[in-house]
Formats: structure tokens, C-alpha cells, sequence
């Protein structure tokens, strides 16, 4: 099978900044995805549906006129979230749900929520109101070992939330373990995980390959390759709990090459093909479109996308860089070739 026609894919979780930055890399996502659930980690974060709102219309300026793409707003929950603000989201068209980020866990995630008991009282309210809770699944204790963060996230922190809220839509974002993938399954239907390209395609020895590979980089970080293994195997078995978030997330390449390089591998550039290569890999290309054009729309109760896409399996390489804010952004794969590519954009 060399060409694959899907119904247009959706990126349920995707870093695309602001400004000058935003408008050099919206169009590789718009290209591929009908929509895209847009994180709100900027500086400022963005907290209320308002600001929402405002970051919404830059991203649509952003965009050819014609440009048929529709961004889906995620809050950023801090300690101070006020419950009218989780009506207030409820009741606006186009924010889809929180983002908790512990504090100091990730890129801009210091207005993060220290004790997540102090958000039980807004929590309970978005089980109530329906809105979904996007969780990224660390601790950030200095005495957990980065490799153990996410699984030990799950035995102090997911399984007591689930057992309080059992009715509360929680998406584990960017699923990384073994781990994630058991709690995952083990959960009703409330409860679903995201999966990026490189955690499928890639385990944490392939980030010291030769020397250090800073462009592997992100958080969570990689891990071994049996955690891999489930991941790809959760992704591509048609369980409707898995879907596609690239977690597409630039930094300038003089702050990812660095002593102290950021965290965020940058792939909206090849945001479906990847997966396909992944899926392929394993002689489960049949079951993409479930993962990239169903299951995240079903999980959050909009419909699927009417237009199609159409991928090819033909060799390809990204360039070394793309421009980026006055500087240069290194894509995934750059110099190196990908599998496959796409017959059919929009907003070209
Ligand atoms: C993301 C970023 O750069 O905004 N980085 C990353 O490594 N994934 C933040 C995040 O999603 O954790
Ligand atoms: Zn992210």
C-alpha cells in the first residue's frame, strides 16, 4: 500500500507559541490537521477563556484567509483558577478543556499548580461542568529520578484523581511508559492518553546515539525500549483511549544546541507522516486513522473532519532548518529522510 487516503487527522495536543514564531510554524500543522488543541504554556500562560480568546484570533491572522483550520483552546490551570472560569469555559465554543502542568515540570510551566488538593475544588466542578482535564503526567520532585517521574505521577497523583473524581474527562498527555499505558486501559472510558511521534519512534538510547542528540530532547523524556513497545502497541491497537498529539513544541536551535538546551522536539513539519511510519513499521497501517482522525474527536464529542488526506510512501528529508522568530528551528529528522509524505495539503 503506497498511498493512504484518511479522513483530515487532528493534533490533540501541539506547542505553537506566539508572534513572529507562531506565524513560522502554524501552517505545517494547518496543512495536515483539520484542528488542534493549542497548549497555554506562553509567558504569560494563558489562564482565562478571554486571553483564550485573544490568542485564537492571532493564530486565525496567522493564517491564509481560505486556511480551513480550527484551533481548540486549552487553559492553563494554576492555584488561583477561580470555579467561574471553569463555567465560564464550559460555556465558550472552542476552549476545550485545562491544562495542569506541576509547576516547574516543563518549558514556562512555573505558574503551574503546586498541590493539586488545592485545585480539588475546581476540579470538581469541570467533573461536573463535563470539561476536560489534560494532564501532563510528572512529578516534579528533585529526589525523583527524571526516568521514574511519570510512573511515579501515576501511583501518588492519577489514581488517587481518578478515585475522587470517577466522572472527571482526564486526558494523560504524552504518554511515555509502560505504565501510563496499564493505567490507561485500566480506566473507564473518561480517561484516554495522547502519543507523540518520537516516544513511538524512539527509546532514550537513541537520544546518546553517537554522542548527544539535544533535537531528541523533550519532556517526558524518552524511555526504554520496552515502554516504546507498549506505547506502539497501545497506539496501533484500536483501542479508542489512544489517540494523536504530536506535541509539536519549537525552540530556537541555539537554546535546544546549549549547555542548558530546552525541552520540546519540533515535528509539525511531518505531524502525520511520522506516525504513519510508525504504524507501518509494525504492518498496522490500518488502524491510523482510528488513532489520527477518530478517537481524539469521539473523546471530546465533536464530530469527525469531512475532508480527507491522502499520505504516499516515498522518501523524503526536511531541510537542516526552517526559519523561526528571526533564527533558525531544527525539525525532527532534519538532513535525515522520513518515510512518507503527503499528496494532499491545504492552505498552501
Ligand atoms: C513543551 C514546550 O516546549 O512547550 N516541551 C516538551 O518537551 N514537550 C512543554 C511540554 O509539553 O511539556
Ligand atoms: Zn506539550
Amino acid at each position: 500500500m503506497d498511498l493512504l487516503t484518511i479522513t483530515r487527522p487532528d493534533d490533540w495536543h501541539l506547542h505553537l507559541r506566539d508572534g513572529e514564531a507562531l506565524r513560522d510554524v502554524v501552517l505545517h500543522t494547518a496543512r495536515r490537521f483539520g484542528r488542534a488543541v493549542i497548549m497555554p504554556n506562553l509567558k504569560p500562560p494563558v489562564t482565562t477563556v478571554s486571553a483564550a480568546l485573544a490568542y485564537r484570533s492571532r493564530i486565525h491572522a496567522a493564517l491564509p484567509p481560505d486556511c480551513n483550520f480550527t484551533p481548540l483552546m486549552a487553559l492553563y490551570l494554576t492555584d488561583n483558577t477561580p470555579i467561574t472560569e471553569v463555567d465560564r469555559a464550559a460555556d465558550t465554543d472552542g476552549i476545550i478543556g485545562f491544562k495542569y502542568y506541576p509547576a516547574g515540570a516543563t518549558t514556562n510551566s512555573d505558574a503551574g499548580v503546586t498541590d493539586l488538593v488545592r485545585v480539588y475544588p475546581v476540579l470538581e466542578r469541570m467533573e461536573e461542568r463535563g470539561v476536560p482535564f489534560l494532564v501532563h503526567g510528572e512529578v516534579t520532585d528533585s529526589d525523583v529520578d527524571v526516568f521514574d517521574r511519570e510512573r511515579v505521577f501515576i501511583e501518588r497523583v492519577a489514581q488517587p484523581l481518578v478515585r475522587r473524581f470517577p466522572q472527571l474527562r482526564l486526558v494523560f498527555e504524552h504518554a511515555t511508559t509502560r505504565e501510563a499505558v496499564q493505567f490507561v486501559r485500566a480506566q473507564g472510558p473518561k480517561v484516554a492518553a495522547t502519543l507523540t511521534p518520537q516516544h513511538l519512534l524512539h527509546n532514550r538510547t537513541d537520544m546518546f546515539r553517537g554522542g548527544l542528540r539535544p533535537h531528541l530532547y523533550c519532556l517526558p523524556v524518552l524511555k526504554r525500549e520496552h515502554d516504546r513497545e507498549a506505547l506502539l502497541d497501545a497506539a496501533t491497537s484500536g483501542s479508542s483511549k489512544f489517540f494523536l498529539g504530536t506535541d509539536s513544541a519549537p525552540h530556537a536551535r541555539h537554546l535546544k544546541e546549549h549547555a542548558c538546551g530546552c525541552a520540546g522536539v519540533y515535528s509539525a513539519h511531518a505531524g502525520i507522516e511520522l506516525y504513519a511510519e510508525a504504524f507501518a513499521a509494525v504492518g498496522k497501517l490500518d488502524r491510523l486513522e482510528g488513532f489520527a482522525s477518530q478517537f481524539g474527536a469521539d473523546f471530546y464529542g465533536l464530530p469527525h473532519n469531512t475532508a480527507s488526506l491522502t499520505l504516499r510512501r516515498t522518501d523524503w528529508s526536511p531541510p537542516a532548518s526552517y526559519p523561526f522568530a528571526g533564527g533558525e528551528l531544527v525539525p525532527y529528522r532534519a538532513g535525515e529522510t522520513i518515510g512518507w509524505d503527503i499528496v494532499s495539503g491545504v492552505c498552501t
